[in-house]
């Protein structure tokens, strides 16, 4: 199909990338060696995207957020066969968020994205509370994808030796791919929309010098008002946007974004060209997050999350590609309410990921949630013995996935489908 135009053409393909100077390992990446483009539609646009597998294994696009037909969703089912492309049609019909890209696989997902496959999916908008935020992207509005790995003696990935079926954690840290990664900031106030991109690891960040800063979305929008927080708790695949004030410092004090053991996860390089911050207009949405009819629906379906290794569960069976496990009808909403059951050990935090759609958090063990937790979501992180309420609503048609986002979880089987009809 040569001399045709697409709006984007992303090819999962093999390479070989120096996370350490002067030693190379092989890696996976869309369109180069290690992650992705970031791809970018506007609220009520569609984009024509070329999308092609050049690994020597199948492979899936999966749009982590993106309300899409379930044909194109690029679920477990959705394999794209060495050397085929196919051409799609994504729409964004949802308010501005950051999303992102990720293969899909059954059995392979966490291997394939351990190994450097996924990216970012923008939907833009110029809506009024757009347009009063940092939005000059790369400039003041900056992506981060945070990521664990770890490294054999020799500095080489090698997920199959270091697979862990609860979720492989790694002791090296990445933003963006970028091991000891240093970012100059130019702007007062940046918006970063950072990324949990990791297998299965569970990030709380702060800033070095205890600074609040202001988270502006969730996973799927704008929450229903900015919110000052001191601390940001992201399971895997969640994501927030936030927005750091660096007007204020003085030209001694440095700044990084920590973990929760106080270990320097990006450090930045303040060099201001002018310290004057417009200060980004505070909004606040008229109607209610819920309404009162909205929290008092009854419930329509039960998730139970459970175990842990390869033991894992939802509502006792492993997924099962020739089997719907729930059916709901498109456009209608219900009520999910998923409990994290807990076994003799306790437990561990599952995230909780629904395809094609994005939902409310209701509430956490009868409770409201929290501001920052008060805008749309796909990914919900659900707590050992805890109940979560979720308000789901799906625009459109097909089979979809649903599971746990640790993604040896998910390979491991915790997962189910639905149908929408
Ligand atoms: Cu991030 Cu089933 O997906
Ligand atoms: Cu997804
Ligand atoms: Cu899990």
């Amino acid at each position: 199909q040569q001399g045709q135009n697409y709006d984007y053409e992303v090819v999962a393909q093999q390479g070989t990338t120096e996370f350490y100077k002067g030693i190379s390992t092989e890696t996976y990446g869309y369109n180069g060696d290690l992650l992705g483009p970031t791809l970018t539609i506007e609220e009520g646009e569609k984009v024509e995207v070329k999308i092609t597998n050049d690994l020597n294994e199948p492979t899936t696009f999966h749009w982590h957020g993106l309300e899409v037909a379930g044909e194109i969703d690029g679920g477990p089912l959705d394999e794209i066969q060495p050397g085929e492309s196919r051409i799609i049609t994504l729409e964004a019909d949802q308010p501005a968020a950051t999303l992102w890209y990720h293969p899909h696989v059954h059995e392979m997902t966490a291997e394939q994205v351990y190994r450097g496959l996924s990216g970012m999916l923008l939907i833009d908008s110029s809506d009024k509370e757009e347009l009063a935020i940092p939005n000059d992207y790369g400039v003041n509005d900056i992506p981060l994808i945070f990521q664990d790995r770890l490294f054999s003696e020799d500095k080489q990935l090698n997920y199959n030796q270091l697979m862990d079926e609860d979720g492989t954690l790694g002791d090296v840290s990445i933003v963006n791919g970028t091991i000891n990664p240093k970012l100059t900031i130019t702007k007062p106030i940046m918006r970063f929309r950072v990324l949990n991109g990791s297998n299965a690891r569970n990030y709380t960040f702060s800033l070095s010098n205890d600074a609040s800063f202001t988270q502006i979305a969730s996973d799927g929008s704008l929450l229903d008002e900015p919110v000052e927080i001191q601390e940001l708790t992201l399971a895997a695949s969640e994501r927030a946007e936030i927005l750091i004030d660096f007007s204020k410092l003085t030209a001694e004090e440095s700044l990084a974004i920590i973990n929760d053991e106080g270990v320097e996860l990006l450090p930045f390089d303040v060099k201001l060209e002018d310290a004057t911050a417009n200060p980004t207009e505070k909004w606040t949405t008229e109607e209610p997050f819920l309404t009162p009819e909205e929290k008092e629906m009854p419930i329509e379906k039960n998730i139970e999350l459970f175990g842990m290794m390869d033991m894992v569960t939802i509502n006792g069976k492993k997924f099962d590609a020739d089997r719907i496990d729930l059916r709901q009808e498109q456009g209608v909403t219900e009520v999910w309410e998923v409990y994290n059951k807990k076994d003799m050990m306790g437990g561990m935090i599952h995230p909780f990921h629904i395809h094609g759609t994005q939902f409310k958090v209701i509430s956490r063990d009868g409770k409201e949630v929290d501001p920052s937790e008060q805008g749309l979501k796909d990914s919900v992180l659900v707590n050992p013995g805890e109940k979560v309420k979720l308000l789901v609503t799906f625009p459109e048609k097909g089979v979809y996935v649903f599971h746990c986002h640790i993604l040896e979880h998910e390979d491991s089987g915790m997962m189910g489908q639905i149908e929408i009809y």
